[in-house]
């Protein structure tokens, strides 16, 4: 299969997220987040990995999803677009005596591998800062094998686009790599339409602490304030979605929604 080249805009898109990730790559070592969030146990529970199967897993950064399912298959393939994560997943998984391990600089919307080589294609976490979403699971489809696995989890918006809309504003402001956190109807369409059938589907909550989460893009003192203010005095649907609360900085919550979905190749 061949690829389009990204245009100008994507480029762009991608070198931000370049910057952003890796000027912050070692946050995302020791992120409870990302290295405890439940839906690690949980996407091994629901893809039930097999110990011959040959995995991919995107955007890795640190690698926690790829280490999680490396004792239970042959070899995982650890991949990120941020040259500086793809080192940091290397050391780790040496320092942790990984040996099926191997990590590769990867593009998630121009996987370089061939078609049908993997039985499990993983992502977490990622997907709201590729620009081309739809790309990247055709992507999927293709590397993977016939009945091949793909599970993804990502932070998910409802329906309602006036609320996904001020949610995606209000994210791209702390991290200006975010591209769009999209629905389940959204991804489950994106699943279908590259030939995969969708075999689970849930979302699940996740409380997020207003003081990690600008801390882990290290968003400047002087811009905290501005998106505190904007959680807390959003508008009565906007804030049914986030439920924040709290009142400052350092006591601050609120709520994301992580989407999983499990799909089968055809
Ligand atoms: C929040 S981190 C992923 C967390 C990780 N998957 C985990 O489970 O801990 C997002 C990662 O997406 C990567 N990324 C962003 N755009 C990408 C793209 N187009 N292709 C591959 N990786 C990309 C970033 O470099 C960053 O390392």
């Amino acid at each position: 299969m061949s690829h389009e080249p990204p245009n100008v805009t994507d480029a762009v898109a991608k070198d931000v997220n370049r910057r952003q990730f890796g000027a912050n790559a070692s946050n995302y070592a020791t992120s409870v987040v990302h290295a405890k969030g439940a839906s690690l146990a949980r996407l091994v529970e629901l893809v039930e990995p097999q110990s011959d199967w040959a995995a991919l897993d995107v955007a890795s950064a640190a690698g926690h999803t790829a280490f999680t399912f490396a004792p239970h298959v042959a070899s995982v393939v650890a991949t990120d677009l941020t040259p500086e994560m793809v080192a940091l997943a290397s050391d780790r998984a040496n320092e942790l005596g990984l040996d099926n391990v191997t990590t590769q600089i990867a593009d998630a919307e121009s996987l370089p591998f061939d078609d049908d080589t993997f039985d499990l294609v993983t992502c977490r976490i990622a997907p709201h800062h590729f620009p081309n979403p739809d790309t990247f699971v055709s992507e999927v489809a293709r590397v993977l094998r016939p009945a091949g696995v793909f599970a993804m989890v990502d932070n998910v918006v409802p329906d309602d686009a006036a609320v996904a809309q001020t949610y995606n504003d209000w994210e791209r402001r702390r991290d200006p790599s975010h591209i769009e956190a999209l629905s389940m109807d959204r991804w489950e369409a994106f699943c279908r339409a590259a030939g995969m059938s969708v075999t689970h589907a849930e979302t699940a909550p996740k409380r997020m602490g207003f003081q990690f989460w600008v801390d882990n893009m290290s968003v400047p003192e002087n811009e905290r304030p501005g998106l505190l203010h904007d959680l807390l005095n959003a508008s009565d649907d906007v804030r049914a979605f986030l439920q924040p609360s709290g009142d400052a900085i350092d006591n601050a919550e609120f709520v994301l929604t992580e989407g999983l979905i499990v799909a089968a190749n055809s």
